[in-house]
């Protein structure tokens, strides 16, 4: 993504109007400084969704969605990185700059987009290939019908037929050999061995025999949600092994990451505020044609955490919805475990199962759609269906019950972000367990109690003060954010939140404070941190970067989700002296904090010799200097 520069996105945020780029697709209404309207991120009656002029963001006080005039081009109107900057520079009038630091990689990158230009390409020819083919077999035709399936719904999903042939896309691609039909998933490659050769690990391998994948299949085009075709499910007209064949990984295709239906059905998800996740094609079909248009279904794996993510990028609540039997049951644990990290007091999921001898495609043709807005009215809280996980099979009324309960709850909670969410569902499940929640090893971050409790997120390295030397720049890690699980268990206390929030609102503030207190922000552990040195590393190459030009260099090195928590919420409508005094608050208040600490280390090491007297002495009179001092946050 560097392939477009850095300064050049920043002179074009500056040049474009946010105001009227989202006033395009969403009417604004002037208030104070800002503009409000009717999110388009998730469904509300009443405007929270903010534009800000001065520091060219949108940020939705319901749900979360915050970004740059770009971000908007790219989440709402579903255009990639490239094609949005395109859009603003022409309507800017600019030239996006063409020359490259490195033109081996520019060589690269290009090599790459041609490369993907070309299997693009490959898969809407064969996908042409199978439409004509479905036109054309009366037994494909039946099959379809007999399933229910209208003319209208084949078309507006792209079904096609793939004929018995074991070659039959060389009617389209006369050099049938060519490595694209492999690279593409398109047709099955095999060694002298027999061994299949993956379609990314084709070069230098020698190909004995090679057919066609599909094969006497409907087949199912994928797009993602850019609408480009990716892969293709293929299902057999009666019975046969297996029953879906899907394309394989490939250079276009991760099936972890895409969602059938989602490119069709992204409108309805946004308008509904809800996407309903199902298992099946069949299903997401069915239901469109029942007008239940929101349905996407994930492509023959478990839900993953990035299917969540995904669609919360277009709506507020998700739906998921399982067969009433056992199978169900332990597909709805998985995605409830890809669930907990991105819920939310405003990003909600449910869970739906259906009677044992239903799935959504049988459900709505036997009983329709009404009965099944019913079922989805209906659809458990993410809450209970936690709880009754937690406790399935346990007996409650025995302490060993309870423990176990208690232990099976920890890593889900753990991987639940705060939120008032949280904080009732830990209540919710202390009565259950009758345990106190303090005693159950799992409560809350500070951020959501105001209070200073978890030692990972608090814990400050005991050597010198925080406030006597910066550390060599050098010697610092930089970027690499600690792992997943590990953010994820150590959520920012509550004036980390606040400082790096500001530094991500007014980035210029960063070069007025002083090295003290840059270390002290620096040396912070949890999730903050991370990004903190990530900033420094920016704002020191480019010192004059904008807020939102900073947010647009989050999403070029990949940390735009890991940075959801730095947008500025509130802090949007304060004035830029405000925002500093905030800053200077909130920093006291960590060094506050981290002096108390140190000061307990030391009250309880007994205050043995001279030096710890004397430490202790030095950091009350700083704690005093701090108290007078600091501006009331
Ligand atoms: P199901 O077996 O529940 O199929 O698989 P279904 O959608 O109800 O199919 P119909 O109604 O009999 O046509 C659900 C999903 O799991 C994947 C497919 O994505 C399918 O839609 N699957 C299933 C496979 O990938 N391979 C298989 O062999 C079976
Ligand atoms: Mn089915």
């Amino acid at each position: 993504m560097a392939l477009i520069p850095q300064d050049f996105v920043q002179e074009l945020l500056g040049r474009v109007d946010i105001v009227e780029i989202v006033g395009r697709s969403v009417q604004l209404k002037k208030a104070g400084t800002n503009y409000l309207g009717l999110c388009p991120f998730h469904s509300e009656k009443t405007p929270s969704f903010t534009v800000s002029p001065a520091k060219q963001f949108y940020h939705c006080f319901g749900c979360g969605a915050h970004g740059t005039a770009i971000g908007f081009l790219i989440e709402h109107v579903g255009l990639s990185f490239p094609d949005a900057v395109r859009e603003l520079a022409s309507q800017a009038g600019m030239q996006i700059p063409e020359t490259q630091h490195d033109p081996e990689q520019a060589q690269r990158r290009e090599a790459q987009r041609s490369q993907r230009r070309v299997l693009l390409d490959a898969m809407e020819q064969a996908n042409r290939l199978y439409r004509d083919q479905l036109r054309k077999s009366t037994r494909a035709i039946a099959y379809l019908k007999g399933r229910g399936i209208t003319g209208r719904s084949a078309a507006r999903f792209g079904l096609g037929w793939a004929q018995p042939d074991w070659q039959g896309l060389a009617t389209v691609f006369p050099n049938y050999d060519a490595d694209v039909l492999v690279q593409a998933g398109l047709v099955v490659a095999r060694d002298a061995q027999g061994n299949t050769i993956e379609p990314s690990a084709l070069a230098g391998r020698v190909v004995e025999r090679r057919w066609d994948r599909l094969r006497e299949r409907v087949t199912f085009p994928i797009r993602n949600t850019q609408g480009e075709l990716i892969g293709f499910g293929g299902r057999v007209l009666d019975q046969g092994e297996p029953k879906y064949l899907n394309s394989p990984e490939t250079a276009l295709f991760h099936k972890g990451e895409e969602l059938y239906g989602l490119f069709e059905g992204r409108g309805a998800i946004q308008r509904h505020g809800q996407a309903l996740v199902v298992e099946g094609y069949l299903d997401v079909i069915a239901l469109a044609q029942y007008g239940v248009d929101n349905a996407v279904a994930t492509l023959g794996t478990a839900c993953t955490a990035e299917h969540v993510r995904k669609l919360f990028r277009h709506c507020g609540q998700i739906v998921f919805a399982f067969d009433g039997d056992a199978a169900g049951r332990k597909a709805a644990t998985r995605a409830l475990e890809a669930a907990l990290p991105h819920v939310g007091d405003a990003r909600s999921v449910k869970f739906l199962f259906l009677p044992p001898e239903h799935d959504p495609d049988s459900f709505v043709r036997a009983l329709g759609a009404d009965a099944f807005a019913r079922e989805v009215g209906r659809a458990q809280p993410l809450s209970l269906f936690l709880l009754d996980t937690v406790a399935a099979g346990l007996a409650l009324d025995t302490a060993e019950g309870r423990t176990q309960a208690i232990g099976r709850a920890r890593p889900l909670f753990g991987l639940l972000p705060d939120s008032t969410l949280k904080a009732q569902m830990l209540a919710e499940l202390a009565q259950r367990v009758r345990t106190p929640v303090d005693a159950m090893g799992m409560t809350l971050t500070p951020a959501t109690r105001g209070v200073k409790t978890s030692a990972a997120a608090d814990a400050e390295p005991t050597a010198a003060a925080p406030w006597s030397s910066r550390r060599d720049a050098q010697n610092r890690p930089r970027s690499p954010l600690p792992p997943r699980a590990a953010r994820l268990r150590a959520p920012a206390p509550r004036h980390d939140l606040t400082a790096v929030r500001i530094l991500f609102l007014q980035p210029s503030l960063w070069h007025t404070l002083s090295a003290a207190q840059h270390e002290l922000l620096l040396r912070r552990d949890g999730a903050t941190q991370a990004l903190l040195q990530w900033l420094e590393t920016r704002l020191d190459d480019h010192p004059e970067l904008t807020a939102s030009a900073l947010w647009e260099a989050l999403r070029a090195d990949d940390l735009l989700e890991q940075a959801q928590d730095c947008a500025p919420g509130e802090l949007l409508d304060m004035e830029p002296d405000a925002l500093h005094k905030h800053l200077i608050g909130a920093i006291g208040s960590i060094e506050q904090a981290w002096i108390r600490q140190r000061q307990q280390e030391l009250t309880q090491a007994g205050l043995r010799d001279d030096g710890a007297a004397q430490e202790y002495l030095s950091l009350s009179a700083r704690l005093l200097e701090l108290s007078r001092s600091l501006p009331r946050v």
